[in-house]
């Protein structure tokens, strides 16, 4: 029996795969919400028969996706995709996103950028009035990473947010690494009240590779209820 929290998960998964078609390239996301997704898909591929082509923003995805019959490329092979459906952390009433939670927003980000279309699949509770409850993850070279954790810091008080605490992921007592082999540094923001002026801010910091905040790249929220009810947003 699935808990209230996975029935919703389910429900938007079950949504979302509905738009995927026959001979369609798609992008596969990551998480535990993305991970229905894997096996809803996965589920029509074998009852429908659908020829797909589909790239993973992670190691983890791919295994699941491979372990489930789906074939799996690299973004390089596909080139382009015509639909990436991933989770998200948060998600605002502009379909900007805080995403990263997984350590994959690298990755994630690349192929929802290559994608004609990202929808994002999420428990209703992730729509959130202001992003920055959800600590904001932020890839970084690990190669001085608290120097350039400082250089955020002096940013963030430059820019007046406030509350700013920086720490940096751990996996035990290591420091997480990426599938690209850096480490995350998670702000704990509170809220962001300009999230376009921060995701700016700080890809122009050296060190940074990538931040969390999914700006102007969303194109549709599937959002799932416990009860298997399902709205979506556009
Ligand atoms: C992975 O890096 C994240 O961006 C995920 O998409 C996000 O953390 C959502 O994960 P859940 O679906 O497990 O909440």
């Amino acid at each position: 029996d699935l808990s209230p929290i996975d029935k919703a998960k389910f429900a938007a998964s079950r949504r979302a795969v509905d738009l995927v078609q026959d001979g369609m390239k798609v992008g596969l996301g990551t998480g535990s919400t993305a991970a229905w997704m894997v096996r809803c898909l996965a589920e029509r591929v074998r009852e429908e028969g659908l020829r797909l082509t589909c790239v993973a923003t992670s190691t983890r995805t791919a295994e699941l996706a491979r372990s489930l019959g789906l074939t799996i490329v690299t973004l390089d092979e596909a080139k382009w995709l015509d639909l990436t459906i991933d989770g998200a952390d948060e998600a605002d009433g502009a379909l900007n996103l805080i995403k990263g939670g997984g350590a994959a927003l690298l990755q994630e980000k690349i192929v929802a950028t290559a994608s004609d279309r990202m929808v994002v699949i999420a428990d209703a509770a992730k729509e959130v009035r202001a992003l920055g409850a959800f600590p904001l993850p932020v890839e970084v070279i690990p190669f001085g990473w608290s120097a350039t954790a400082r250089l955020i810091e002096e940013h963030l008080a430059a820019q007046d947010v406030l509350g700013h605490d920086i720490r940096l992921r751990m996996a035990g007592d290591q420091p997480l690494r990426t599938d690209e082999n850096n480490v995350i540094l998670d702000l704990h923001l509170k809220r962001i009240g300009n999230p376009r002026a921060l995701s700016l801010m700080l890809n122009q910091i050296a060190g940074v590779v990538e931040n969390g905040l999914f700006i102007d790249i969303c194109d549709t929220l599937v959002l799932g209820h416990p009860d298997g009810k399902v709205e979506t947003v556009e």
